[in-house]
């Protein structure tokens, strides 16, 4: 049996790593789960699962979580710690929160299934560092990746020629540019193809998430930004391709169910049967690829800049754009400002070289408080006031 950890237990990806488990209850126990906020369903997965371990941020949740654990013996309570004991480690926490647990556990020498892209975003050059040096597996579990994986099996690291990362456009791929500073969050947040958190389905929307994965790419398969391009795929079934020097391009192909790609990391090099829907050829079918619009969705070519740009500018980018969507969210911004702030803290905070985990969180620091000035900025000239009256 392999003994699990999942870093954001509650999130979208930690409720699909769970429901893989419990398909494959004989093969892997969950030795600890890890959540923010979500005490009630943490209690819940505590009981089903019956973790050794379970964390919580704060010692309020930790009460909070204890008076919903009341109906079970204390005996059975797991403890609330991080133990170094796991072999396998799901890391789903959302955003910069994820990355120092992230870090210890590659050191760990862990195999890590990796959802959390802002790990490589801000951390990028220290994570793959301690990656070799501790001899941990990162398995990629964001879906393009996870199917450019696939597709390197295929051939040698020296014979790929580029990395082609399809995007499905988001909800707003044929709305004209002019109609964007109108749009709501809950415009926003209806992803054509995919049902995840809200950070990720904005960053779908502004294409900022694919321009982190770009990053996370250069990162996890050591390709330079120039090798990497990103296609216009709506329909989401073509995940990634590689392209080889004799031309040929290997693509992976499977239903949007995030169940594939957690269970590939928690199986590879096996393949196990999945509990997703397989594609049914026998249906008539079209699929279309287009290039991605840099003037429409300009965070997407931000993203190239800032990892050409290389040192702490990714890690900016990624605590801009935290700042900025939440803003957004909140109906303090519209939708195109969440580029404008993004961009405004890019171009003033000049990238260093951050050494360690520490510096990284202090440059996020510094990162968020730049980016909160320019949101004040931003909500006082009150173009989000225009989405409150449409709304
Ligand atoms: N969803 C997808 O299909 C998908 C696909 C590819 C990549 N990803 C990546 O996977 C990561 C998770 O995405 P998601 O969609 O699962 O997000 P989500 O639904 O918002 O879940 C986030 C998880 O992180 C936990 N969390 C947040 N802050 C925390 C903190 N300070 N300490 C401990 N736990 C904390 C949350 O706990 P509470 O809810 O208890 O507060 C929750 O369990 C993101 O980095 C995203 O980019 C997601």
């Amino acid at each position: 049996m392999s003994r699990l950890t999942v870093l954001g237990s509650t999130g979208s990806i930690g409720v699909n790593t769970l429901d893989v488990i419990r398909q494959n209850n004989h093969r892997y126990q969950v030795y600890a789960l890890a959540a923010g906020r979500n005490v009630e369903r943490l209690a819940e997965q505590i009981l089903e699962f019956r973790p050794q371990v379970a964390v919580v941020p704060t010692e309020e949740r930790r009460v909070a979580l204890s008076e919903r654990l009341a109906g079970l013996a204390k005996s059975e309570w797991p403890e609330l710690l991080f133990g170094p004991q796991a072999l396998v480690v799901i890391s789903a926490i959302v955003g910069v929160a994820g990355l120092e647990a992230t870090y210890e556990a590659v050191r760990a020498g862990k195999r890590v299934g990796l959802a959390n892209k802002e790990v490589l975003v801000s951390g990028g050059r220290l994570v793959m560092e301690a990656v070799r040096a501790g001899g941990a597996e990162l398995l990629p579990i964001d879906s393009e990746h996870n199917g450019a994986h696939q597709c390197l099996r295929g051939g040698n690291h020296a014979e790929v020629t580029k990395l082609i990362l399809t995007a499905s456009g988001g909800p707003f791929r044929t709305t004209p540019v002019e109609q964007l500073a109108w749009v709501t969050p809950e415009d926003a947040l209806k992803h054509p193809t995919w049902k995840m958190g809200n950070r990720i389905t904005i960053d779908s929307a502004t294409l900022m998430n694919k321009g982190f994965e770009v990053i996370e790419a250069c990162w996890l398969f050591g390709f330079a930004p120039s090798q990497v391009d990103v296609v216009i795929h709506p329909q989401s079934s073509v995940h990634a391709m590689i392209e080889y020097s004799d031309g040929s391009v290997i693509a992976q192909i499977s239903a949007t169910d995030m169940r594939m790609p957690i269970q590939y990391a928690l199986t590879y090099p096996e393949r196990m049967q999945a509990p997703v829907p397989k594609i049914d050829w026998a249906e008539a079918r079209r699929w279309e690829f287009g290039p991605p619009d840099l003037q429409k969705f300009p965070l997407l070519k931000l993203a190239y800049d800032c990892q050409k740009a290389g040192g702490s500018a990714t890690c900016t980018l990624n605590a801009a754009d935290e700042v900025a969507v939440e803003a957004f969210l909140s109906r303090r911004i519209s939708f195109p400002s969440i580029h404008r702030i993004v961009d405004q803290t890019v171009s003033k905070l000049a990238p260093r070289q951050p050494a360690t985990i520490n510096d990284i969180l202090e440059v996020d620091r510094e990162s968020r408080a730049l980016a909160r000035e320019f949101v004040e900025r931003e909500s006082k000239t009150a173009p989000a006031g225009k989405v409150t009256a449409r709304a």
